[in-house]
């Protein structure tokens, strides 16, 4: 192993350790091995696309230390991020990337910037598979009982035909965030591979709604 092999490595385990230490006590599905899963589809689609693999796993590892979720104080998170990032090692231009990646994924409210790097798009193609497949059917139902929210509501399915703001005013359910959000997945990835992942996860999805409309019925 060449010498910045060896600090590259030093510095994503002392990531690892940073965020394990910091999400350990969530279950609103930003956990440990939510970071766990996104690094592990990272690297997959990293090598698949040419990114560079550090930068990519160290904002994996990174990308939800910031989250608003998770944070009383975001302001004072980032700032902590920033801190432990100067400190780590970690080139100067790598530690830029690494939290312009970071801004990119976490971005609140409309217009949603693209993430300007194929290594940011990767770690956020990483992250959107996470929310899809089997594993996205696990997470939508433990943040929705975490909120306090019904499994599914028949009559919900009719809000599809009103608008955002009437939609917005009910109460949710885990079944419709399926067609607000991890439905729409599918088309947002930005690399060739993530999107061939994508497919086989959408798929079942579908196959897991049809399942369970017909069971909700007595029809299986
Ligand atoms: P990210 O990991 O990208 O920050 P979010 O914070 O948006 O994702 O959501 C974390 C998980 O919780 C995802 O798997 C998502 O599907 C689920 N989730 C988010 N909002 C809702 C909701 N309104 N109803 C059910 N599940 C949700
Ligand atoms: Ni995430």
């Amino acid at each position: 192993m060449m010498d910045h092999e060896v600090d590259q490595q030093r510095i994503l385990l002392a990531a690892e350790t940073l965020v394990k230490e910091k999400l350990e006590r969530d279950s609103s599905g930003h956990d440990w091995w939510h970071i766990y899963r996104v690094v592990q589809t990272t690297k997959r689609i990293a090598a698949q696309e040419g990114a560079d693999g550090f930068v990519c796993e160290l904002a994996a590892l990174l990308h939800d230390v910031v989250d608003e979720k998770l944070n009383a104080d975001p302001a004072a998170a980032q700032r902590e991020l920033e801190d432990w990032l100067a400190a780590s090692g970690t080139p100067a231009a790598q530690v830029e990337h690494v939290l312009e990646i970071i801004s990119t994924m976490s971005f609140k409210g409309g217009a949603r910037p693209p993430m300007a790097t194929l290594e940011g798009q990767v770690v956020q193609d990483a992250d959107r598979l996470d929310a899809i497949g089997a594993v996205g059917v696990s997470r939508v139902f433990a943040y929705s009982g975490w909120k306090g929210r019904p499994i599914h509501d028949p009559s919900v399915i009719a809000r599809e035909q009103m608008t955002v703001e009437e939609y917005r005013g009910g109460n949710d359910t885990a079944i419709n965030h399926f067609y607000e959000k991890l439905l729409k997945l599918k088309e947002l990835m930005n690399t060739a591979y993530a999107r061939e992942l994508a497919e086989e996860r959408h798929r079942f999805m579908e196959l897991y709604l049809q399942q369970f409309y017909a069971e909700w019925e007595g029809e299986r």
